[in-house]
């Protein structure tokens, strides 16, 4: 049996929790900056999917609406990743090409495992506040766009992989100002703590507000990745 340090996130943690672990005053910190820094100039596709969005699940910032947001965020990650691995097929006759790409890979699988405790933080947060969801608007239809979504990034990165991390770029960053948003909506919030089945996967905070200030802070990392990307979208 393996010693377990209380102290530690996790025994062995072999995937991405929360992007950096931050104190209060840095979430704060960083959280000012995102509310006081302008949103990118999002581009037609982005547009389409945020108005879609609004229309199916209204403007008003709940729980609910950003648990439909996280399950679309993972999908380009998964894209990504199986593009990734038919790329390292075709090509791994060039090793060092091949290693290459899979640094991709690994970088695509954090980001996945981060939106994942996303997902499943809200969906824990939704359970215990007993928030009723209906079938079709908060299972089907998110499915049945996270499959879309899926098909549309899957294809702009084998056919344009720029316009690929663009549009991620455009998502993350719409996420980054909206959780932003969020907690300046719930000042009551900084004095809720963040008690979740899955705090020691992802992040001990000291409340509620801290918490999605992290998540606020996990899309802008990943925003900036997608951006980075754009300059060099290709393969190594
Ligand atoms: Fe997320
Ligand atoms: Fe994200």
């Amino acid at each position: 049996m393996e010693d377990v340090d209380p102290e530690k996130n996790a025994p062995n943690k072999t995937f991405q929790g929360a992007m950096a672990n931050l104190t209060h005053d840095e979430l704060v910190a960083t959280w000012k900056e995102t509310l006081d820094s302008p949103r990118r100039n999002y581009r037609i596709d982005a547009k389409i999917l945020f108005k879609l969005l609004d229309l199916i699940y209204g403007k008003e910032r709940t729980l609910s609406k950003y648990k439909v947001l996280e399950l679309i965020a993972r999908v380009p990650y998964q894209s990504w990743e199986q593009v990734s691995y038919i790329a390292i097929t075709h090509t791994y006759e060039k090793t060092e090409f091949a290693r290459g790409i899979f640094n991709r890979v690994l970088e695509s699988r954090n980001q996945q495992d981060n939106e994942q405790w996303h997902l499943l933080i809200l969906e824990d947060l939704i359970a215990k506040q007993q928030i009723r969801e209906g079938k079709i608007k908060y299972w089907i239809i998110p499915q049945a766009i996270a499959f879309v979504y899926y098909q549309l990034s899957w294809l702009l990165y084998v056919m344009r992989p720029k316009w690929s991390y663009r549009l991620n770029a455009d998502f993350e960053d719409h996420a980054q100002h909206e959780y932003a948003l969020l907690v300046k909506e719930h000042p009551e919030w900084e004095e809720l703590p963040f008690d979740s089945d899955f705090a020691n996967d992802y992040a001990r905070l000291e409340s509620l507000a801290d918490l999605f200030r992290q998540i606020s802070y996990d899309e802008k990392i990943h925003k900036d990745e997608s951006i980075e990307a754009i300059g060099h979208p290709r393969f190594p």
